[in-house]
């Protein structure tokens, strides 16, 4: 049994250490490395002004200036999240046209976390890291990892969670992957940037409680669990300044409390000033200017002005200056020893395929008709467009020219080469213009269902492919409705009727209001824009190849006002401002402290075994706030085939003084199980995070008190209980 224990990282670099890690994560705190800080002192120390005044600006789409006098080259960036975005102009959005720029497309953020396996997630940092290094990359901007507070924003199959531990969870061990191959992961979009509407200007309000539990934890961590090397400032305001010049999330809490150490860089075109963006804490301003005008920009020449006339310190300036090259250092910048990186490998791939694989939801199987019974299977009818769409790029934002794309329908004839497969397109897409992105067509097309329903009753089975797709979630845009677009709920009812073993595979990243569909199958699947394998991977999750393991990491809602941001009128707020009135209840922890009953809750996933749960324990009854809470619980795989569970842990204060959620997740691990076996689960939790954010004292208090850790299988299926006293 191998079992990934979410709060001890520790214990997966041991597992880990053979993946190449060139630093060792754990020992080294590359932020007050004593020796490098004397080696960066001496560096700035030694830069003219003007050559300290080139480093904070881009001075090409994704390129700064190195320091040519000392060895470093040009900085070059790369966009993630889902791989190393292929080569654009120096100066334009266009493509470079380079033949060498294809790389591997990684699952996207959504995909990986519902995996649950945070094994998985450092070694995606790494090759992903890998990837950026082969092509000579100095920042990667990944991972992206803002809170999906509704389900209609835009970039929400980019992000992890609705959940802050969940995102953590994830983002640590990604990021210590990346910059375990010498190149710097840039933790984006910092902070509280959970929409795409007038995400250039929109003032965000939220509660200082709100922030520090739900918005700002996965920074915090990714600061001082992960030492990241560099953090992307968002669009947005935040109660009143824009962010990248927002002296209290900056200079506050980000390098004051947390004590961040590497560069502040603002989104492309985010920056807003020059002597309040310097003083307030950015140190590179990314996106603005063009061929000839880049020095002209906020920190080009401007800034150095700043600094001649006094109206920018010089120690600020300085401190700057010691951010940039602390990185370069880091990442071991034309140093000879510095990583090459690998692209496009063998492993890469099997590890896509693996996160894939590992991913997929298993929604609902109520006929048992999963996994498919090739014996006795003549003929697939594969429906719908989400069968063939390939999700490497598309929509506004960063993709991946991907060598290569397995779509569902290529998988299912790969995996089934002597069955008959047909395919029947079933809906397309059509959309309306408008600005950036186009608006969905939420009309079906009566030719293209009926020779749907033709090829699917005369099959033996029909798996019908739905979703959203690379257009209908975008960056730059939020979805204005849940409902699936281009007429899909009505092709999935059409199709369900002619022939009862009918498969709905969802492929998308964010919720859609699944009500019909829920009511016209019994059996639904959920992938997500998931890599170059793909395809594969679908295809041996239905054939049972692949146990699915995969659970909801946001909860799916049965209709938008449901959900807490629209339930209390406040997304995506009016023409200015958002104030998020929902407070800490995002995601599951509204539904359940408001008894509002999902679709599928946050956790939901099924499996092709059955697990059962018994004697959970802790080591203890009773704790201080200093002590680690050591929980087990014992699975046992009672059906007939090797399985992995996720054991989620939530806790419950009992009697609180202040307002708490019904449940929030606090641990949880994913095992595995052979058939027959039984296997003990493992979650560590310290109780210094059971606090809440105390607003009349700024800070985190740890109630004493009694709490109950309920341990399940989802949020909402709760299979053992464990109450403890916290002193
Ligand atoms: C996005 C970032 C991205 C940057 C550079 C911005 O529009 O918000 O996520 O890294 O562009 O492509």
């Amino acid at each position: 049994m191998k079992s990934n224990i979410v709060f001890t990282y520790g214990m997966i670099f041991v597992l880990l250490i053979s993946c190449s890690t060139p630093k060792e994560p754990e020992d080294t705190s590359w932020q007050f490395d004593p020796a490098l800080e004397t080696k960066v002192s001496e560096i700035v120390s030694s830069l003219s002004l003007e050559e300290k005044g080139k480093l904070f600006y881009g001075n090409g789409k994704f390129w700064s200036a190195g320091i040519e006098r000392l060895g470093f080259s040009e900085v070059q960036y790369a966009d993630g999240p889902l791989g190393i975005r292929e080569e654009l102009g120096r100066h334009s959005w266009s493509p470079a046209g380079w033949t060498t720029d294809s790389a591997t497309f990684f699952p996207a953020g959504g995909g990986l976390s519902a995996s649950w396996n945070t094994e998985l997630a450092y070694k995606y940092g790494v090759a992903m890291g890998a990837e950026a290094r082969a092509r000579n990359k100095d920042y990667l901007l990944a991972p992206a990892v803002n809170i999906q507070r509704s389900p209609l924003g835009g970039r929400n199959y980019e992000y992890f969670s609705e959940d802050p531990v969940l995102n953590a969870a994830f983002a640590v061990p990604m990021i210590k992957g990346i910059q375990s191959q010498d190149v710097a992961a840039t933790i984006k979009h910092y902070a509280i940037n959970n929409q795409e509407t007038r995400r250039g200007s929109i003032d965000v309000l939220a509660s200082e409680r709100t922030i520090r539990e739900i918005y700002l934890p996965v920074y915090k961590a990714a600061v001082m669990e992960a030492d990241v090397y560099s953090v992307m400032c968002s669009y947005n305001r935040f109660r009143g300044p824009y962010v990248c010049e927002n002296e209290f999330l900056l200079r506050d809490i980000l390098k004051g409390e947390w004590g961040f150490k590497g560069t502040v860089m603002s989104d492309w075109g985010a920056t807003h000033s020059t002597v309040e963006s310097a003083l307030y804490g950015l140190d590179i301003s990314m996106g603005d200017g063009g061929e000839g005008t880049y020095h002209e920009t906020y920190f080009g020449d401007p800034l150095v002005e700043a600094v001649q006339n006094g109206d920018v310190p010089m120690e600020v300036f300085d401190e700057m200056a010691e951010r940039v090259v602390r990185v370069l250092l880091n990442v071991n910048k034309d140093d000879p020893t510095r990583k090459t990186g690998a692209i496009n490998t063998p492993e890469h791939h099997k590890l896509v395929y693996d996160v894939a694989s590992e991913s997929i939801v298993l929604l609902k199987n109520d006929q048992d008709i999963l996994p498919l019974n090739t014996g006795q299977i003549k003929s697939i009818a594969v429906i719908g467009d989400n069968a063939t769409q390939t999700l490497a790029s598309g929509g506004f934002g960063a993709g991946v020219k991907a060598l290569y794309e397995i779509t569902p329908l290529e998988g299912l004839k790969n995996r089934l080469p002597n069955t008959e497969i047909n395919f029947a397109q079933g809906y397309e897409e059509e959309y309306e213009r408008r600005g950036f992105v186009g608006i969905p067509d939420y009309e079906g097309n009566p030719e293209l269902v009926a020779e749907a329903v033709e090829m699917a009753s005369n099959s033996d089975v029909a798996i019908v492919f739905v979703g959203g797709n690379r257009q209908v979630e975008s960056e730059a845009a939020d979805r204005t409705t849940m409902e699936l677009p281009f007429g899909q709920s009505e092709l999935v009812s059409a199709v369900a009727e002619a022939n009862p073993n009918t498969i709905v595979v969802f492929v998308a990243g964010t919720a859609f209001d699944i009500r019909e569909i829920e009511g016209a199958a019994s059996t639904i699947v959920w992938s997500w824009f998931n890599g170059s394998e793909a395809g594969n991977a679908i295809a041996d999750v239905l054939l049972g190849t692949v146990n699915p393991s995969g659970k909801l990491p946001f909860t799916m809602p049965k209709k938008l006002d449901d959900s807490p941001a629209h339930a209390t009128n406040s997304f995506p707020g009016n023409e200015t401002e958002v104030s998020y009135e929902e407070g800490i209840l995002v995601g599951y922890r509204w539904f359940d402290t408001k008894d509002v009953e999902p679709m599928y809750p946050f956790g939901h996933g099924l499996s092709y075994t059955n697990f059962e749960y018994s004697s959970p324990s802790t080591n203890k009854s009773s704790y201080s706030s200093s002590e680690t809470i050591e929980l087990t619980v014992s699975i046992e795989n009672n059906g007939d085939v090797y399985g992995k569970e996720t054991i989620q842990v939530y806790v419950q204060k009992n009697n609180s003084e202040v307002m708490r959620a019904e449940k929030d997740l606090k641990g949880f691990t994913k095992i595995e199980v052979s058939a027959g076996e039984s296997e003990t689960a493992t979650i560590s939790i310290d109780v210094e995070n059971l606090a809440y954010f105390d607003e009349d004292s700024m800070s985190w208090v740890v109630e004493p008190g009694e709490y109950t850790f309920l341990i399940g299988s989802s949020s909402r299926d709760i299979r053992g209980s464990i109450t403890v006293a916290i002193e």
